[in-house]
């Protein structure tokens, strides 16, 4: 097969001045996307600010042949955001591929969280997606064309120990996704998570000894390949970790019908409702959502052994 390429396509990728993102900004610019390395620069707490990692990126990438330009800009805030996307059509005239990868970590039990720091972490991750999706976007439905990659995390998702701002953001993204799935459907706008792990300063202090190699040049074909043209997909979530590429799914169980509840039936029905031997009702994304509430409700109705 011959190489996929990125020829004559535009890519924003936030947080590309460090790990992941910059993994992801090397390989697009390596098959022919020209790139521009968002990075803020500052400490994993979201503190500060440096314009080296983002120029020393776009360096590394000019130095292999490859075609970028740093920028600076906080996407935390909207007017971030929107200057980050500017910052594409300045240079290159056009916007194909967003990938939200910047992060941040504030650490605290669910009991002592501030609001600052929820705040904080929010603004990167969650309302960061929204502050580059929402500008790339209606350029993006003009062209008839966009690749979208949304960064979730298995911790976010499953949860994890004082991470309660994390998690709701990476969470959040999901949803994010699937509306802008949906809504890119009609004009290939595609959308999808990627939930990664690697070692790079936000893995710091976690043990992955047990692992096979975790660098993050494993995570970015996955992501090149939801950044490309021939990506299949919408709506999904993939993990990818240490080589191995999975795929994550929100999934009902086919649930219980009856026409009248009690509270005490709720408890006395809850082996049934939790039956996850019955076939599972995964819901298609893009999908019209009552279609699959009412299929979803057809299958309950059915009873033990009905398949959909
Ligand atoms: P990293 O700390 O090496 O890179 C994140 C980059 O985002 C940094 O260079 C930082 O300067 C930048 N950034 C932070 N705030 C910013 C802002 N307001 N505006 C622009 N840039 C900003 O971390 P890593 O591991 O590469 O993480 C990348 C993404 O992958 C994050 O969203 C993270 O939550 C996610 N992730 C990483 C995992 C891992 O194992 N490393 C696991 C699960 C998710």
């Amino acid at each position: 097969m011959a190489d996929l390429r990125f020829d004559n396509r535009v890519a924003v990728i936030t947080g590309a001045g460090r790990g992941l993102g910059r993994a992801y900004a090397e390989l697009l610019a390596a098959r022919g996307a020209k790139v521009v390395v968002n990075d803020l620069g500052g400490s994993l707490q979201g503190h500060g600010s440096d314009a080296g990692p983002a120029q020393e990126a776009v360096d590394a990438i000019r130095a292999s042949g490859g075609e970028a330009v740093a920028n600076t800009d906080s996407v935390a805030t909207e007017a971030g955001g929107k200057a980050i996307i500017q910052s594409a059509l300045d240079h290159y005239g056009r916007i194909d591929i967003v990938i939200h990868n910047a992060g941040n970590v504030r650490r605290g039990l669910l009991k002592d969280l501030s609001y600052d720091d929820f705040n904080a972490v929010l603004d990167v991750h969650l309302r960061g997606a929204f502050h580059v999706v929402r500008p790339a976007f209606p350029h993006m439905v003009a062209a008839n064309y966009g690749r979208i990659v949304l960064t979730s995390s298995v911790s976010g998702i499953y949860g994890n120990q004082t991470v309660a701002n994390y998690a709701t953001s990476k969470t959040g993204m999901i949803g994010l996704c699937n509306v802008a799935a949906l809504e890119g459907a009609a004009h290939n706008v595609r959308c999808n998570v990627i939930a990664p792990g690697a070692v790079t300063r936000m893995a710091e202090g976690l043990d992955t000894s047990q692992y096979p190699p975790m660098g993050p040049e494993l995570v970015a074909p996955v992501v090149g390949y939801l950044a490309h043209e021939s990506c299949a997909v919408t709506g999904e979530i993939l993990s990818s970790m240490a080589g191995r590429v999975s795929k994550i799914y929100i999934a009902e169980t086919r649930g219980v019908y009856q026409p009248t509840w009690t509270i005490e039936q709720v408890g006395e029905q809850m082996t049934r409702i939790d039956d996850r031997s019955s076939p599972w009702v995964f819901p298609p994304v893009p999908s019209g959502q009552m279609d699959h509430i009412l299929r979803s409700f057809e299958m309950a109705r059915k009873g033990a052994g009905a398949a959909d």
